[in-house]
């Protein structure tokens, strides 16, 4: 098994582990006007879980933001939680000061780095992720760990975090439907397609095909793809395109999105969601979807892990806009 696969299939570890670490710093006892998630790449997508987890069920607006600046209107009793596993990307450091200076309260999940030292010198609530992963290949703990700032917060349920540790132990089952995909997928263009409830999973398989398969990928999401997506296939044919669909079991947009790509002679692949708590089925299928990318880069004979592209857009982006 390849050392960085092996790092993915660490994950119902990683889990266990994260799930007993504690959140340090002082604790804030008050109401939130908003929560705005900062952070980029393998950690800004707990930002997009975290809005997934709470549309419906809370009544705060929770934003996304993968940036250098904040919205205008994220301001003084708004929460802002700033991932990076690292600690030190240009955009999530920037945007950090930037609730600062305008009064918010700010929470951090993070490595160490600048992050880091941010935090522990304002004694921050922060969640330290253990050393020695890439980003994306600590996604639990970047997850569980911000999820549980979150509760400590008084933001979310502790019970979110009632994940089912038996089905995302199933190493060899993720493994396996890695393979499955990546041969499904070989010599084409992935698309995932999900609704919004599961827009983090499409999201996440395009990251992981882009990140670890060196392969450009993209992602649509339900109902929107019905507005235009849609149309693309009625010319998909010349294409080397395929489909990978996350077919919510209660959502009949999504049945509806994969008859319409059959009957339109695309290929597809769906997987069925909507069956067990979201946060569970989220890790799972990131598993496989990890897994798949990496099979997919061993064949294609590229390092799954090293990511040199984003290393020269980060020199460029502190050299050209550090102040
Ligand atoms: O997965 C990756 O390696 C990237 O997408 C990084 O997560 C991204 O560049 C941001 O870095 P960090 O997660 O350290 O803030």
């Amino acid at each position: 098994m390849s050392e960085f696969l092996t790092s993915y299939m660490r994950w119902p570890e990683l889990l266990r582990s994260a799930l007993e670490e504690p959140v340090e710093g002082r604790i804030e006892e008050r109401e939130f006007r908003g929560l705005a998630v900062v952070g980029m790449g393998g950690s800004g997508i707990v930002g997009d879980v975290i809005k997934s987890l709470t549309s419906g069920e809370v009544e705060y607006p929770v934003e996304v933001v993968k940036d250098i600046k904040l919205p205008r209107w994220v301001r003084e009793g708004w929460l802002v939680l700033s991932v990076s596993y690292s600690g030190n990307t240009f955009e999530t450091i920037e945007a950090t000061e930037e609730a600062i200076e305008r009064g918010c309260s700010v929470a951090v999940v993070t490595s160490g780095g600048k992050l880091g030292e941010l935090a522990s010198s304002r004694d921050l609530p922060r969640y330290y992720l253990p050393r020695g992963f890439a980003p994306r290949a600590a996604f639990p703990a970047i997850l569980v760990g911000s999820v549980k700032v979150l509760a400590e917060l008084g933001l979310l349920a502790k019970e979110v975090l009632n994940i089912d540790l038996s089905r995302v132990s199933n190493v060899e089952g993720a493994i396996h439907a890695g393979k499955e995909l990546s041969n499904y997928l070989e010599g084409f263009m992935p698309v995932f397609i999900s609704n919004v409830k599961y827009y983090p999973l499409a999201l996440r398989g395009k990251n992981e095909f882009n990140e670890n398969a060196k392969l450009p990928a993209k992602f649509e999401i339900i109902p929107e793809w019905g507005h235009n997506d849609i149309v693309g296939w009625e010319g998909w044919a010349k294409f080397p395109l395929k489909a990978v669909l996350f077919r919510d079991v209660n959502d009949p947009l999504t049945s509806f999105a994969e008859e319409f790509l059959r009957g339109a002679g695309v290929s597809v692949k769906s997987y069925e969601v909507g069956l067990r708590d979201f946060l569970t089925e989220v890790i799972w299928y990131s598993m496989v979807i990890g897994a798949a990318s990496i099979h997919h880069a061993i064949k294609r004979g590229v390092n799954p892990e090293v990511t040199l592209s984003i290393k020269s857009y980060k020199q460029f982006i502190k050299k050209e806009l550090a102040d």
